[in-house]
């Protein structure tokens, strides 16, 4: 059992000196590697590594096509500012060869899991000589490793898997205790700027959560598209987290007077603490209609948006 520590009873100090310390007797005078997404949670990792181990932390930003628009060059900017050098390592075919085909959501977080940590990372610690791999698992990805709701793809102890003996290496977890709201504690208190540590979660398979179906690179496109607009016009909702979400189905639509068998984005907005539970954000009536329209304007082939009143549960946040 791991003992959770909530963000009221967080000391962020002790919790950061003590991990510093953790990490730097786990690696002892090697190296260490991590990859890092500029995600909350290994933004806060790299910090906390950084701080433990400075240069003989190598961290890199692997470029699995998946991610949103601009986004490797945004987050190797940033970190540079902080004095952390981020190599972007590029495997963009890796990924969608991994992809091709799979239509499963539990299948796809395998095989991101496997083209992540055995082929393209087991292929970077081989070249560095590192032993160990830092990563940002919270306790929410545990939690719905472990009831069977999602496989998250950052999970592996708990699933009797030794990475050791799988990959090759073995994986520090320092955020494990925590949740979301205590990984920005923690961030904030590392020195990360509020565009870091107040960013919206975004999960570990990237937009692949947010198609359902097959993930071919058009359709990573699509939904890349439509996430720019999400965002852009959702930030300033202070919402948990807001997404774009490519439908497999296709309706009937109409385009310039004629027939369009289209597809569907589906958007969601969420309130939540921590992610284990979230209720639908109330947008209003303008704002929907905004997204609605922009989505159809912006992004080619989209003849149907929909904006999703679930709560979790029994919804989750990504559809994937
Ligand atoms: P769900 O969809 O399970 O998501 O309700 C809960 C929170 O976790 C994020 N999420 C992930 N984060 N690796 C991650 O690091 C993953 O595989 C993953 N899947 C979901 C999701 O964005 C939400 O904030």
């Amino acid at each position: 059992m791991i003992k959770e520590i909530t963000a009221q009873e967080l000391n962020t100090e002790n919790f950061i000196n003590d991990k510093v310390k953790e990490i730097r007797h786990m690696v002892g005078d090697g190296m260490a590697i991590n990859a890092l997404s500029g995600g909350v949670d290994s933004s806060t990792v790299t910090m906390l590594g950084h701080r433990a181990l400075g240069k003989r932390l190598k961290t890199v930003f692997i470029e699995n096509g998946l991610m949103r628009e601009g986004e490797p060059e945004q987050v190797v900017r940033l970190f540079q500012k902080l004095g952390v050098t981020v190599e972007v390592v590029d495997a963009n075919k890796e990924f969608f060869a991994a992809l091709k085909g799979i239509t499963d959501p539990e299948e796809k977080r395998e095989a991101i899991t496997q083209s992540f940590y055995k082929d393209v990372f087991g292929r970077i610690v081989k070249e560095s000589g590192a032993k160990h791999l830092i990563q940002g698992t919270i306790l929410t990805d545990i939690d719905e490793t472990v009831a069977g709701i999602k496989r998250q793809h950052n999970v592996f102890e708990q699933l009797g898997i030794d990475p050791k003996k799988a990959f090759g290496y073995r994986i520090i977890e320092p955020l494990i205790q925590l949740r979301k709201d205590g990984v920005r504690k923690v961030g904030k208190a590392l020195g990360l700027p509020a565009e870091l540590f107040e960013r919206i979660p975004f999960p570990g398979p990237a937009l692949s959560a947010r198609v359902i179906g097959e993930v071919t690179l058009e359709r990573i496109r699509t939904v890349r598209k439509a996430t720019g607009v999400v965002e852009r016009l959702l930030k300033d909702t202070g919402a948990f987290q807001y997404m774009a979400i490519l439908h497999e189905d296709r309706v009937t639509g109409m385009r310039d007077g004629k027939r369009d068998f289209g597809q569907q984005i589906e958007v969601r907005c969420w309130e939540s603490v921590d992610a284990r539970t979230a209720t639908p954000t109330q947008l209003s009536f303008e704002i929907l209609e905004k997204l609605a329209g922009e989505i159809i304007r912006d992004v080619p082939g989209i003849v149907s948006v929909t904006y999703n009143i679930t709560p979790k549960p029994p919804s989750t946040i990504e559809a994937v």
